[in-house]
């Protein structure tokens, strides 16, 4: 165990083809990038990437980076995800005459990490990058794996590319500051390790609900350790999605096409899953291959949580038509994951219209 301050960070180690890298977790361990940033040689050169929002709260963590000038900012928020907002950072490192050694810094929500993610992977043919997080959903999530990428008119994370990162620190303390549903939308995606791999962390969150939205660091450093060691080591045997990774989809198929037929404006994508997670629970529940009290379990932590926007005005036609659109439809068959226990899955390919109407049918929508 690694201390920073006195107080523990975690580190995990994941596995990418391109290489591994570690990913740093606990409170105040940005106090420690400095260091790690120099052990691992990712330098002299650091250029910061940032946005207005999470620079005008978190900028005084990082002056004493080394970094040899002012943070590239752009605009955040799902709209600004697109190429436009990539050439910007490539122009800006253009202008800065940045070079093959040179090493982005992405500190932001999981927009800012897809994007300067991407920028990293086509400036020059690909620089290396380093994430620092600052939404509980990037840290839980987006920011480990080496996903990156834009939307197109037509679709979310239409253009991207493998790109892993060369270190992460996921610091909770920067979570403080985040909007309340921000932060929900994020620990719905901390339920779903809880549902696929680790159920105790079902438990702390019903346990400590009160703490966790205090933003109590004590009770937030626990749930982004675990979930982390858990996408840590699921991207650490799967870099590609080629098989076990698929599980991170669970809760995704309905999810995703919720955001898709409300035009990504009703949801944060954390909501869409919440919504997601139920209906998947719905298909086993009905086949018989889940537990009724796992699905009654998730939908009163989900309740616990907070309200979700209404899905009563969406209809399960449109959602069923946008299943069958998404990337989770390989080669016609669609690849569903479904909930055999506490912390268990299977990997469905046979499930059906009538089956996925039925399970939005019970969350809400309408026919
Ligand atoms: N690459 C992957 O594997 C992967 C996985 C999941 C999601 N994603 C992507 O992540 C994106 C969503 O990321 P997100 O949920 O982090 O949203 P986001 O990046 O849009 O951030 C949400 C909001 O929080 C603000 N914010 C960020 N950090 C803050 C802080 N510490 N304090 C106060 N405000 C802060 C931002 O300015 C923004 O307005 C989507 O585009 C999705 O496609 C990628
Ligand atoms: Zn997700």
């Amino acid at each position: 165990m690694l201390f920073y301050q006195g107080v523990p960070v975690d580190r995990i180690t994941v596995s990418a083809a391109s290489g591994p890298y570690s990913v740093l977790i606990g409170n105040n361990a940005i106090e420690g990038l400095g260091r790690e940033l120099d052990a691992f040689k990712l330098g002299p050169r650091r250029i910061l990437v940032s946005s207005h929002t999470v620079w005008e709260f978190h900028g005084p963590l990082f002056r004493k980076l080394g970094a040899d000038r002012t943070p590239i900012l752009i605009e955040d928020g799902e709209r600004y995800k697109n190429l436009n907002t990539v050439a910007r950072v490539l122009d800006a490192l253009v202008k800065a005459e940045a070079d093959r050694s040179a090493v982005l810094i992405a500190i932001g929500g999981g927009v800012i990490g897809d994007l300067v993610g991407f920028a990293a992977a086509t400036y020059l043919r690909g620089i290396r990058i380093v994430h620092v997080p600052t939404t509980l959903l990037a840290q839980v999530d987006s920011a480990i794996g080496g996903k990156t990428g834009v939307n197109h008119p037509q679709g979310k994370n239409l253009i991207g590319s493998f790109h892993a990162p060369s270190l992460v620190v996921a610091d909770p303390i920067v979570l403080e500051t985040l909007p309340r549903r921000e932060f929900r939308a994020g620990l719905y995606e901390v339920i779903k390790y809880g549902v696929i791999k680790d159920p105790t962390l079902l438990d702390h969150i019903r346990n400590n609900t009160t703490a966790i939205f205090n933003r109590d660091a004590g009770a937030i450093a626990p749930l982004v350790m675990a979930s982390c060691r858990i996408k840590a080591d699921v991207v650490s045997f799967d870099e590609r999605e080629s098989g076990l990774r698929r599980i991170l989809n669970f809760g995704h198929t309905v999810g995703h096409a919720l955001e898709a037929v409300t035009k990504y404006k009703q949801f944060r994508h954390g909501e869409a899953i919440a919504y997601g997670m139920l209906a998947a629970l719905n298909i086993g529940v009905a086949r018989g291959m889940t537990p009724k009290s796992l699905h009654d379990e998730i939908e009163s932590l989900i309740a616990q949580l907070g309200p979700l926007p209404s899905v009563s005005d969406i209809s399960a036609k449109e959602v069923y038509a946008a299943i069958g659109r998404d990337k989770k439809v390989v080669a016609g068959t669609l690849h569903f994951i479904a909930a055999t226990d506490r912390g268990k899955t299977t990997e469905l390919t046979d499930v059906t219209e009538k089956e996925l109407k039925a399970a939005v049918r019970k969350i809400g929508l309408r026919a």
